[in-house]
């Protein structure tokens, strides 16, 4: 936690893999002027993942971990984690399954986002197998991580229609940029319970 402009700002980290469009979107929400939250650090296991420019654009440190033995891997970035007291990690798009061990250290301050209404279609290839299943609608989840895949408390959702027409790659993107507006808010709305 630090003091800045009167009001107490957490000290969060992101991890990602890939592209790192809701690390931009986070980036973008933490650095309002009234924002509660400072991205201190950018974890990526995956050192030529799109989403660590905006380490350089926006001026964050970050950390390439290799992962080739996670438990290596793990006490690395809790390593950089308290290092930079780091008290909230926000996955986005990390496509690596935290030990319950790292969680535990973490306990209740790592959250998710999935591409789908949790508790339906954890795991990956979220798109194509609601498609294939006629729902109705899908979404987007942001949710506490616990020891389980994608199975720790909602924090919040948001639906989107699925259409007759749809392909995965189209509702993904519809999803995504849905995605990007729910979790700045779902960091809004836990804020009070950090
Ligand atoms: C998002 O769809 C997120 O829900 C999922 O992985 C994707 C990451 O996209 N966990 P990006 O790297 O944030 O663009």
């Amino acid at each position: 936690m630090t003091k800045s402009d009167g009001f107490r700002k957490i000290n969060t980290a992101i991890f990602i893999s890939g592209t790192g469009s809701n690390l931009k979107s986070l980036i973008k929400y933490c650095s309002k002027k009234n924002s509660t939250y400072k991205i201190n650090l950018i974890i990526s296991n995956n050192r030529k993942a799109k989403g660590l420019i905006y380490a350089k654009k926006y001026k964050i440190d970050k950390k390439v971990v290799n992962y080739k033995n996670r438990y290596i891997a793990e006490n690395n970035i809790l390593n950089h984690l308290y290092k930079k007291k780091i008290k909230l990690i926000c996955l986005a798009g990390f496509m690596k399954i935290l030990s319950n061990k790292f969680i535990t250290k973490f306990n209740g301050k790592i959250i998710n986002i999935h591409p789908s209404l949790l508790p339906k279609y954890k795991g990956l290839n979220t798109h194509i197998r609601a498609i294939n299943n006629k729902e109705k609608y899908s979404g987007c989840t942001v949710h506490y991580v616990n020891s389980k895949l994608d199975s720790g408390k909602i924090i919040m959702q948001k639906k989107v229609k699925i259409y007759k027409k749809d392909t995965p790659i189209k509702l993904a993107n519809r999803i995504l940029k849905e995605e990007h507006i729910l979790y700045p808010k779902a960091l809004k709305k836990i804020f009070f319970s950090l």
